[in-house]
């Protein structure tokens, strides 16, 4: 078993290992006094592993509840937290029991608020099911729901208890999740170089239990150093920036995962333009993205995008931070004027 330690203010460890659902009720049992657990899934990955954790939950003598809710990032809501919280009072489950929260980002998003908010704080295990989800959504304490107004405007940074990665549920995941999670995985590749660079360039099925260490251990890193997002986790956002504004102007059509790979490429464009990194670094960046299907370019015009990215959440009033391209392992967090981003767009975009 691969294991990576997180040690923020919450001491926890992610767990890499095939078939470890099966064995999820001796981890959990070993990480709370309780044995009650309400396991939160959605109407995609609940028929197909529900059963198996509840199983191994009930084998260590847990009893469990399901809440489902219906899969898509529309569910992401305040009102299926509370109703999650609801079916927690009605199960009678107390500070010294579990939630789980088996799924993707929205459910592991959902999740870990609802135990960051139930009676003050509960025990979370995340037991992520994309690849999107192993490498970045469920390490690191992130949580929340979107409201109307913006995606993921309300929620808490929780850690969770332990994070369990089984790479074999990844099989059954679309072709377009998995690119999803690639975005992400391009997205260390490009902060750090190193092994994952290494690895994607290659045939990466055999190496993949490697490759969400690797990942992990990155996100781990930025954690540690940083766990309430003021200074370095803020790397963790390279091509977020353009890629949060695309997606909104999408209205969520175009994926999180589309949108961060469009926006990484306009970035890297953009950084050549400025000779802060070669054409070999940025045209590798944009052949990793095609490799793993993923899009390259959008159909919005860089003012749709700069009108879209001033609803960013990490910008403070008149700035905003954004993560520069100078190539694999070298990357770099810059403050500028709101007013200026258009430029970074403008050349990305091939549009001065
Ligand atoms: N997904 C970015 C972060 O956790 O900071």
């Amino acid at each position: 078993m691969r294991t990576v330690n997180v040690n923020a203010s919450e001491n926890y460890n992610v767990y890499i290992e095939q078939g470890i659902i099966d064995n999820c009720g001796e981890i959990v049992g070993g990480l709370v006094r309780g044995r009650r657990c309400v396991i939160i899934s959605d109407s995609n990955v609940a028929p197909l592993y529900a059963q198996r954790v509840a199983d191994s939950l009930k084998a260590a003598g847990f009893r469990t509840a399901l809440f489902e809710i219906e899969a898509g990032e529309s569910s992401k809501n305040p009102d299926n937290l509370v109703k999650a919280a609801e079916l927690c009072v009605e199960y009678g489950l107390t500070r010294s029991d579990v939630l789980v929260a088996l799924g993707g980002g929205v459910v592991t998003d959902l999740g870990g608020l609802c135990g960051a908010l139930y009676q003050r704080g509960i025990a979370v295990v995340q037991i992520p099911t994309s690849l999107l989800a192993m490498v970045d959504s469920s390490v690191g304490g992130k949580t929340a729901v979107n409201l109307t107004s913006g995606k993921n405007m309300f929620g808490v940074f929780y850690q969770p208890r332990a994070v369990l990665c089984d790479s074999t549920l990844l099989r059954t995941l679309k072709e377009e999740e998995f690119a999803n999670g690639m975005a992400e995985v391009i997205k260390y590749a490009a902060l750090k170089g190193g092994r994952i660079l290494e690895i994607i360039k290659g045939n990466m099925e055999n190496n993949l239990d490697e490759l969400i260490e690797e990942c992990v251990k990155i996100k781990r890193d930025y954690v540690c150093d940083d766990e309430f997002d003021k200074g370095v986790r803020q790397f963790l956002n390279f091509g977020h920036t353009f890629g949060h504004a695309i997606e909104r102007i999408s209205n969520f059509s175009v994926a999180h995962g589309s949108a961060v790979s469009i926006g990484m490429c306009i970035m890297a464009e953009s950084c050549e333009k400025n000779s802060l990194c070669s054409k070999e670094d940025k045209e590798l960046l944009l052949s990793l993205c095609k490799k793993y299907r993923l899009p390259t370019s959008c159909k919005y015009s860089s003012d749709d995008i700069f009108m879209a990215s001033m609803s960013d959440k990490k910008r403070e009033s008149y700035d905003i931070n954004i993560v520069l391209f100078k190539g694999f392992g070298d990357c770099e967090i810059k403050k500028i004027l709101l007013d200026d981003l258009v430029v970074y767009l403008y050349k990305g975009m091939g549009e001065e």
